[in-house]
Parts: C-alpha cells; structure tokens; sequence
C-alpha cells in the first residue's frame, strides 16, 4: 500500500471520504444508482411490509430472522432495557429544559454503562450481545422518557404486554397506543434501523476502533446524527413545512430557497442518487394519514407533496436529487404525536441496532482507524522568543 508520495507531491485527498471503501460487510447493501437496500440481504420493502423493529434488530444484530421463541426472548429483553435506574431518570430530569433533547440523550447514554447489569458471560461475544441488546432498550427507553419529561410527565414503567414501539409512545403519553399508530410508529423505526456506514455508523466505529467500549462508540454515533447534514433533517425539513405555512405557497418558497442557493433538508444524498427506498415507504404513509387527520397534520402532508413534486420535477433526473428518509418524516410523526425535537432522539433509537452491529462485526477483526492529512503548512519555522516578538 502507498502511503506517501515518493516524490513529496501533493497526494490524492478524497474530501468527506466520497466514494473511499474502509471496510467489507455483510450487515447491509445500499445500491445508491438504482435507489435500492437490503438489511442482512432482505429488502428493506419486504421488512417494512412483514417485519416488526424488534425482528429486524434481532436480524441485523445476529444475522438471520429469529424463531418464535428467540423473536419473544429477544423482544422481552429490550423492553426489559427499556426500564430505566432512578438515577438515570434523576439525570433526564435535571437537564430538561436546560439542553436539547438530543444532548439529554448524548449525556444519558454516555453514563449508561454506570447502571448497566453487571453479569458473568460465558464468552466474550455473549457479553458484547448483551450490551448491544441492553443499549438498544436503553436508549429508546431514554428517548421516551425525555419526551415524557419535556411535557411535565413522570416516568412511566414500560410495560412488557406491549413492543418497543408501543412502549414508547406509552412511556411518552402514559397510556396504551392506538394500534395504527404504534404499527406506523414500528415501520418507520425498522426502516432507520441501518444504512451502512453513513457519518454516525462510521464515527462508532472509530471511536470503537481505538478499543474503546461499547457504550463510548455509540455515544459518539449519536454526536454525529444530531447534524443537519445527517439524521438532525428530519427535524429542520418540519420547520421548512411550518414556516411554508400554506400548501400555496410551497412552490415560490422552494423557488426562492433553491435561488438563494439554500439547501431543502431532506433531499439529497450522498449515496443515493436515485428515490430513496424510504422514503417510498414513508410517502405511502402520508397518502394514509392525509384523511382523518389533524388540520395540521393535513396541511403539513400537503405542503410535503406539494414540495416533492416540485423538488423531483426540478433536480430529481437532472441533478440526483431525490427525497431522502428524512423529508416525509414530518408528517408521520406529527400524526403519531411525536413532538419535534424528539424526531433525531428517536432516529438514533431506531438506528442503535445498526451501530451495535456494525460496531461487533468490525470487532472480530479490529483494525486502529487512522487516515492521514496532507500538512501544507511551513516547516522549520525560527522560534523567536515572546519579548522579541512584534
Ligand atoms: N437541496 C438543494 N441542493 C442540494 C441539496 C439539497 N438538499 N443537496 C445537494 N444539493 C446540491 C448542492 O448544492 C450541489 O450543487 P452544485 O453542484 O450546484 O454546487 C450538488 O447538489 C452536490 O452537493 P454535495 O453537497 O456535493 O452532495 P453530497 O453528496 O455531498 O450531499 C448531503 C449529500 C446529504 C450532504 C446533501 O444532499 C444535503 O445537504 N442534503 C440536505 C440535508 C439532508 O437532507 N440530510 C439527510 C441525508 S439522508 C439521511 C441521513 O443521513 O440522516
């Protein structure tokens, strides 16, 4: 392998690492050019039609659907996470209202492995499994709770009738949920539950390769999502959609945003230069909930087909810009009653799985990350000591 030039030229330097392969895996294919993914070799349409957030993190986690009875022990563990230690809770509590809910959650589950069950394994991967499976429950167990907390609700217990994602949204509202809205809220957890190594999965894994542990890397996974480049879109995108107010004026709002050169959150890809599979999934939802829905919820939807069509009509085929899983997630959510700023908190509930995996995979045969930077400043510069200098 080259690493530096022998004539002391400039190297090659790929910026944002485009294009650049660091790793082989066998937990999830993106096919950016034809705007197509597969988790552990299973389309992501054939999961978000049969499969449930629980099995799909059992399959990215242990690499094959489960039985009955592994699915029921796998599901009955992460809602048994999901229950957190008062001290944690004191902790969510004393930072409401004083951080963003996805600080709360950076600073939660960096102190997680402080309340963490303290077993005897029979090997060692047990032992990472674990963890893995324990910060899962964890985190969504936080997420719901700083949800809960930010409303002025207590604590609520999470009930173990009930999945994740109901869990959730009793542990954020404090009764059983609808069972459309908790289905809806299941999809669209299972479909953030992996994309291969974007920005917080590859950021896992370098803070796991140094040897770090578990809990380090993911909480580094999480201080990369909160952008708005990454999995912070979702988020601005809705402010996009309220600030747009009327679905009549979506078009000139878009117009005028595109000339200023601004960018329109949840489009655009670095992979994915074709309609994210994803957001396939998520449009169809927003077909669902246009009827029967709040007036907000209602106009939202509008405004978002209305800025879709727009948007695809503009630089879909011309420029490769396409919605991304993070355009149409607005709406949905807002139907399902998650407020705002628990939109990237929640993406990075229902992506742990995808980090915990791809942090063991690349466990079994670690290799430090460590890339270079070509230095183009001065050498050998004179020190001149502070009195003489100017
Ligand atoms: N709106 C308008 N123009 C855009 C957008 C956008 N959302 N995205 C890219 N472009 C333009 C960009 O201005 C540039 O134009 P030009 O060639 O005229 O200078 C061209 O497309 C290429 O942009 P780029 O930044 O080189 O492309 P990239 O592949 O590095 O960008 C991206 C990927 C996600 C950073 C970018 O598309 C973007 O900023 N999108 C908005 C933020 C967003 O939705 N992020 C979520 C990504 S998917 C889910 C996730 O990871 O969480």
């Amino acid at each position: 392998m080259v690493l530096y030039m022998a004539d002391n030229s400039t190297p090659t330097i790929i910026k944002g690492l485009e294009g650049v392969y660091f790793t082989e895996t066998k937990i999830c294919k993106v096919d950016g050019a034809k705007g197509r993914l597969w988790y552990r070799g299973y389309s992501i349409e054939s999961l978000a039609k049969n499969s449930s957030f629980e099995e799909t993190s059992y399959l990215i986690l242990y690499g094959a659907l489960p039985n009955n009875d592994a699915l029921a022990k796998f599901k009955s563990k992460l809602v048994s996470y999901m229950a957190l230690d008062k001290q944690l809770i004191g902790l969510i509590e004393s930072f409401n209202g004083k951080m963003l809910p996805m600080d709360i959650l950076r600073t939660a589950v960096s102190s997680i492995s402080a309340f963490a069950e303290k077993k005897v394994y029979q090997n060692e991967n047990d032992e990472k499994i674990e963890q893995a499976i324990e910060i899962i429950g964890n985190i969504c167990g936080i997420v719901a709770t700083i949800g809960a907390i930010s409303k002025g609700r207590k604590y609520t217990e999470p009930d173990n009738t009930l999945g994740v994602a109901e869990n959730i949204l009793y542990m954020l509202n404090g009764n059983k949920p609808d069972e459309k809205v908790s289905k809806m809220l299941d999809v669209m957890m299972l479909l953030h539950a992996e994309h291969s190594s974007n920005a917080s999965t590859f950021c896992t894994i370098v803070a796991g390769s140094t040897l770090a542990d578990i809990y380090s890397a993911i909480t580094a996974g999480i201080c990369a999502l909160k952008g708005p480049l990454h999995g912070g879109a979702d988020e601005k995108a809705l402010d996009m959609m309220r600030a747009i107010g009327n679905p009549n004026n979506t078009e000139k709002y878009i117009e005028d945003a595109l000339a200023g050169k601004e960018r329109i959150m949840g489009f655009g890809h670095r992979v994915y230069k074709a309609y994210d599979p994803r957001a396939k999934v998520i449009k169809a939802y927003l077909e669902e909930i246009q009827n029967g829905s709040t007036m907000e919820v209602q106009t939202l939807t509008a405004i978002a087909l209305r800025a879709e069509k727009m948007m695809v009509d503009k630089l879909g085929e011309t420029k490769g810009i396409w919605p991304n899983v993070d355009f149409f997630s607005g709406p949905v959510y807002t139907y399902i009653g998650i407020p705002k700023e628990l939109f990237t908190p929640l993406f990075a509930a229902s992506r742990s799985p995808g980090w915990c995996a791809h942090m063991l995979e690349y466990w079994q045969d670690n290799r430090l990350i460590r890339p270079l930077d070509y230095y183009n400043g001065q050498l050998d510069i004179p020190y001149v000591p502070i009195e003489q200098r100017k």
